[in-house]
């Protein structure tokens, strides 16, 4: 039986070989440290990998990645890798990115159950829910589907704005953006949506903190 896991480990080994040839430092420069300036938000979907599809280089990026691209606040793997990034990394730029052809947006949007991830999905019936009128009024299912991918990606970095790590980091002065993003699966490109600056914007008084 052919060892299809194999590959990777040769895969790697190519890896490791091609980047030494280019800079014979560049294993020893990584393993000092890291300071990326980005934190990734993104899907766990094969077809999306934030390093490949923006051209980064290991050391970059700092991600973070689950079914949908969902930042729930009671999420405490995504709100330690947010406190670790803005606190301790010092990123500048917080990237929520997600695609067209969403399974986990698709599955939101349907009546069928999925077993456990019915619970984690729930969140994006929320965001239906939330903008029932525009999408409703979207009659071809694939465009619909494509705008709950958009609207679940500008409430998400919402969300990323209402935690007290992030309005933390803005009352203390220090430069943070939050860039709403989706990717094109059949282009290959990114469609920038939305940005956030401070958390006067579009975040509703009730959810400011005074820190
Ligand atoms: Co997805």
């Amino acid at each position: 039986m052919e060892k299809s896991y194999k590959r990777l480990i040769e895969g790697n080994r190519l890896f490791a070989l091609s980047k030494q040839f280019d800079d014979p430092e560049y294993f020893k420069k990584l393993s000092l440290g890291q300071t990326p300036e980005y934190l990734w938000v993104g899907c766990s979907d094969s077809r999306v990998p934030a390093n490949e599809i923006t051209g980064t280089e290991s050391g970059e990026i700092f991600v973070h990645r689950n079914i949908a691209n969902l930042v729930i606040h009671t999420d405490m793997n995504l709100m330690s890798v947010l406190e670790y990034a803005v606190n301790v990394l010092g990123v500048k730029q917080i990237i929520v990115c997600g695609h067209y052809g969403c399974g986990g947006v698709r599955a939101a949007m349907s009546n069928s159950s999925f077993g456990l991830v019915d619970n984690w999905l729930r969140n994006i019936k929320d965001v239906y829910h939330e903008h029932k009128k525009e999408l409703d009024e979207i009659t071809d299912l694939e465009k619909r589907t494509d705008r709950l991918t958009e609207l679940n990606v500008i409430d998400q970095a919402k969300n990323l704005a209402k935690t007290r790590i992030v309005q933390n980091a803005w009352q203390s002065g220090k430069k943070l953006e939050i860039h709403g993003w989706v990717y094109g699966m059949t282009s290959g490109l990114i469609k920038e949506l939305n940005t956030l600056y401070d958390e006067k914007g579009d975040i509703e008084n009730i959810y400011h903190y005074e820190i």
